[in-house]
């Protein structure tokens, strides 16, 4: 079997998915691979991710991915969640097809933008962590799929 059956329970039945539409941050990415896309949306309390939300246009490990990763973040502090990896995230999902590897980055990145938007919303200082290629403001002026 090419997909854990773990990637194919999150596939079939991706948690989280949607928007929040006051959302406390918003991130989207681009994968420049493939060109497909990920918006992720979270509501942060006191340092807190209380609820988040993903919307893709992306293949099924794109999907199976994100799903995984909003559970890994739900309830964290987002000092926690900035740290997820996409590495991480796919061992949770008992792994990925290598050629598939590309797809996970999405998750870690769109994350990682809604983190910085969220900061950045504050008026707070954008973490060097956090800090994409072109910082997630859609210039479209790299390669990094913004
Ligand atoms: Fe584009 Fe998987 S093929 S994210």
């Amino acid at each position: 079997m090419l997909y854990s059956e773990k990637v194919m329970d999150h596939f079939e039945h991706p948690r989280n998915v949607g928007e929040i539409t006051n959302a406390d941050g918003v991130g989207q990415v681009g994968n420049p691979k493939c060109g497909d896309i990920m918006k992720m949306y979270l509501k942060i309390n006191n340092g807190v991710i209380t609820d988040v939300k993903f919307k893709t246009f992306g293949c099924g490990s794109a999907i199976a991915t994100s799903s995984m990763a909003t559970e890994l973040i739900k309830g964290k502090p987002i000092e926690e969640a900035a740290k997820l990896t996409n590495a991480a995230v796919v061992e949770a999902l008992d792994g990925l097809p290598g050629y598939k590897m590309h797809c996970s980055v999405l998750a870690e990145e769109a994350i990682k933008a809604a983190l910085a938007d969220y900061h950045r919303r504050r008026g707070e200082e954008v973490p060097e962590e956090l800090r994409l290629p072109c910082d997630g403001e859609e210039h479209g002026c790299c390669s990094c799929g913004h």
